[in-house]
């Protein structure tokens, strides 16, 4: 995926600098431990992966394989992964990598299964998943599928930016992290004239609104009969250029 002149981002959040860049693979142990301490708890983790404290190797083993799928795919089409740092305060020169953005680029939209959440019986032979709640990761994905495609694919198809997962290390966070990795997708969906689009859980939607997003209604997600549930809501920041 050709980023070039858009792969690094200076920002000064709230007095601290932040710096956004291309993750590499040297990247995927750090991000992971990220993803890992700052999903634990969330409202979708929780429905997905409701055993994750009892089965924490499988959870890990699982996430880390997804992880490396993006940050092997040179195309951005499975994912395009972008870090943020800030500087060490005994020693500039070291960073902190603090949060992670995973972008589908424009031009990648298609409908791509990863082969880590293949849940095969083989695959799962090899890789047991323990920790999930099948159904309601099921569920989740199809209604996932029917937002983007409802509220996204039919207008926008390859010509959108679409945010696929960010986190900030629990101990940044409020820091203005989240904040610069998606003004990095921004700058770059705005020079290809596109809108940026995500799915947001409850936390997310008041990080989206103060950076203009609007809200295009919220999508249940729910088992037949299962009296737990969650919400996501599709929300969609046009370019300037649009309006
Ligand atoms: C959501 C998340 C990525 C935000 O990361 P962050 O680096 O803390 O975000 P920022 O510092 O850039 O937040 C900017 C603004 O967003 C809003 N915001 C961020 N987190 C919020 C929270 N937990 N509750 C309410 N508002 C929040 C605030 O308006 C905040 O500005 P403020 O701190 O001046 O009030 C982080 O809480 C996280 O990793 N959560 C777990 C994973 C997750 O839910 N990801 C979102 C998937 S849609």
């Amino acid at each position: 995926m050709n980023t070039k002149g858009s792969v690094q981002g200076r920002f000064c959040m709230k007095s601290m600098l932040i710096t956004v860049r291309e993750a590499t693979l040297a990247d995927l142990d750090t991000i992971l431990q990220i993803r890992l301490a700052s999903f634990q708890g969330t409202e979708q983790w929780q429905y997905r992966y409701p055993f994750y404290h009892n089965y924490p190797e499988d959870h890990a083993i699982s996430s880390r394989r997804r992880i490396e799928e993006y940050l092997k795919d040179e195309t951005g089409a499975s994912g395009h992964v972008m870090l943020a740092e800030t500087p060490c305060s005994e020693d500039s020169e070291v960073k902190i990598p603090i949060a992670w953005a995973v972008w589908r680029m424009p031009s990648s939209h298609d409908e791509l299964v990863s082969a880590a959440e293949l849940q095969t019986p083989e695959v799962l032979k090899q890789f047991p998943r323990r920790d999930t709640n099948l159904a309601h990761v099921k569920a989740f994905k199809s209604a996932c599928k029917v937002a983007r495609e409802t509220c996204f694919g039919s207008k926008y198809g390859n010509k959108q930016m679409f945010l696929h997962n960010i986190s900030t290390q629990p101990d940044y966070q409020r820091r203005g992290a989240a904040t610069a990795l998606i003004q990095w997708g921004m700058s770059f969906a705005e020079r290809e004239g596109v809108p940026v689009t995500l799915l947001s859980n409850s936390v997310g939607i008041h990080l989206y609104t103060q950076l203009g997003f609007k809200s295009l209604g919220s999508v249940e997600v729910r088992v037949e009969g299962d009296s737990e549930m969650l919400f996501i809501t599709p929300m969609i920041k046009e370019p300037k250029s649009s309006s």
